[in-house]
């Protein structure tokens, strides 16, 4: 049995210095808003110690500065590959303290450097029941397949695409009408309910693997 994540100190009520989190997001940045929410509320006993986008233009960018939160672009192009990128994130990352990171929209893979550096340390929330629909267009594959159930996955990340341990899912029940909007909408909503719900249990240290999967205690 192993602890999930081994570098995570729980995180007392009341305590400070708060757990140090890293939110990773590529565009819209609506799951940053959601974990800054529930910091903001108390769900969440952590503190964003910076937000990373890979992208200058991503509106995620906004959110962060209006929370006050110190942003990081750093363009993937500007490595000349995947390794090199990962150096350079997990030194940013590292610099700042961070033990737990939260993929919230973020479209690069991340290699084995990126993995190591935070061991069960890093979450990504997706939209659909994984193992189904992996990859781009989870929506669109749900509706394509006419599957009558879909909803959206927080797991850990590994260096398999939407292949790591589930902590939380929620379904969303596909209706005869819907076009990828639709159901992307009522899947986003579940997605802002259970990615704080799922960093809060990792940061309570209520995470544990046993044989590839997240036991909850
Ligand atoms: C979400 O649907 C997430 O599951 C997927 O990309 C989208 C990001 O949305 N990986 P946002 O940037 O958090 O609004």
């Amino acid at each position: 049995m192993t602890s999930v994540p081994k570098l995570l100190k729980p995180v007392e009520k009341g305590s400070d210095p708060l757990l140090a989190l890293a939110v990773l997001i590529s565009g819209r940045g609506s799951n940053l808003q959601a974990i800054l929410d529930a910091i903001a509320d108390g769900r969440v006993r952590a503190r964003v110690s910076v937000v990373v986008s890979n992208r200058a233009e991503a509106p995620g960018l906004q959110r962060a500065a209006a929370a006050g939160i110190e942003t990081l672009v750093l363009p993937h192009r500007d490595a000349p590959n995947r390794a090199a990128y990962d150096e350079l994130l997990v030194g940013a990352l590292q610099a700042r303290g961070v033990t737990l990171v939260c993929l919230a929209g973020f479209m690069r893979l991340l290699g084995p450097r990126f993995c190591d550096a935070f061991p069960q340390a890093i979450l990504n929330v997706h939209p659909s029941l994984l193992p189904a629909f992996p990859g781009v267009d989870a929506q669109r594959q749900a509706l394509e397949a006419g599957v009558r159930v879909s909803g959206a996955t927080v797991h850990f990340v590994t260096l398999e695409l939407d292949a790591g341990p589930v902590i939380l899912q929620a379904a969303v029940p596909v209706q005869a009408d819907d076009t990828v909007e639709s159901l992307s909408a009522r899947i986003l909503a579940e997605e802002h309910r259970i990615l704080p719900q799922a960093v809060q249990w990792v940061i309570e240290g209520r995470c544990h693997l046993e044989n590839g999967r997240v036991v909850l205690r």
